[in-house]
């Protein structure tokens, strides 16, 4: 049972669902839907959880798929509502979650090995991803009404598609296996301490965490931008403030979106 306020009390277990992200949204539509009837039905409380073992489409970045074996894996979303956060600053809200990552496998790891963020949100052991984050916000005004942050942590599985570039599990990396319902209580903790940090308005002390466990940050690395394939190198420096990757380049600082660069990359050459 995780030592929280509110992540996880109320806690929904499937043995599968299509997608984690899917179901909470289809909570807070019902939610919504119900609220113009006069036998409404309440929005599920703040922290809801919702996992399932495994996911018949789960739903990863960019329109891509999230594969997990059964049953090895954390595969669940949080439901949130930071109604305080401003739109122009959601890019923390996705900081908090990697760095609650971040610390949560930091703090199971038994050797040296760097725990970092690859940005803008995957978390990686060595130079291997082994979470992604899929935040879908929804908006009202200039606040974010609701947010579903659903989290993929590869924990036990040991073979993965060769297809996928560079996975990994906690297994693989730390040379053991893991209790999930351990381990999901730990990690509804860090992300609760994470939360309250945001909503305290420590958003500088979340952005330097987050920058200084950037993936390749301050090393030579290899980019491909997207719209022209043009591959350059540069130094990461850190983010912007509304999330874009701030990168030294020959010709000076320059800033890109998620969908603008390939980042990274190690510098072969
Ligand atoms: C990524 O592409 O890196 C993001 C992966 C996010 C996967 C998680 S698994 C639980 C939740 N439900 C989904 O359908 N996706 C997210």
């Amino acid at each position: 049972m995780a030592n929280t306020l509110f992540i996880g009390k109320v806690y929904l277990r499937f043995d599968e669902l299509s997608s984690t992200n899917d179901y909470a949204a289809e909570l807070l539509a019902a939610a919504v839907f119900q609220a113009g009837n006069s036998n409404s039905k309440s929005k599920p409380a703040e922290g809801t959880v919702i996992r399932a073992d495994t996911q018949s489409a789960g739903r990863g970045q960019f329109g891509s798929r999230w594969e997990s074996a059964a049953g090895k894996n954390l595969t669940f979303s949080v439901i949130l509502y930071p109604d305080w956060l401003h739109i122009r600053s959601q890019f923390q809200l996705s900081m908090a979650v990697a760095l609650a990552l971040h610390d949560t496998v930091n703090s199971l790891q038994p050797n040296s090995v760097p725990v970092r963020i690859k940005w803008p949100n995957d978390l990686y052991i060595g130079d291997r991803k082994t979470a992604g984050i899929l935040i879908q916000n929804s908006i009202s005004g200039t606040a974010i009404q609701s947010a579903i942050v659903g989290i993929g942590l590869n924990v036990n599985q040991l073979e993965f598609d060769a297809a996928l570039p560079n996975p990994t599990s906690l297994a693989l990396a730390f040379g053991r296996d893991f209790n999930l319902e351990e381990l999901d209580g730990l990690l509804f903790e860090r992300l609760e301490q994470r939360y309250l940090q945001l909503k305290a308005g420590r958003y500088d002390a979340i952005q330097s965490a987050y920058e200084a466990l950037l993936y390749r940050r301050g090393v030579e690395s290899i980019f491909r931008e997207t719209a022209t394939d043009q591959v350059f190198a540069g130094i990461i420096l850190g983010v912007t403030d509304s999330g874009q990757l701030r990168v030294l380049t020959e010709r000076g600082e320059r800033t890109f979106g998620v969908k603008e660069i390939i980042t990274g990359m190690r510098n072969e050459g």
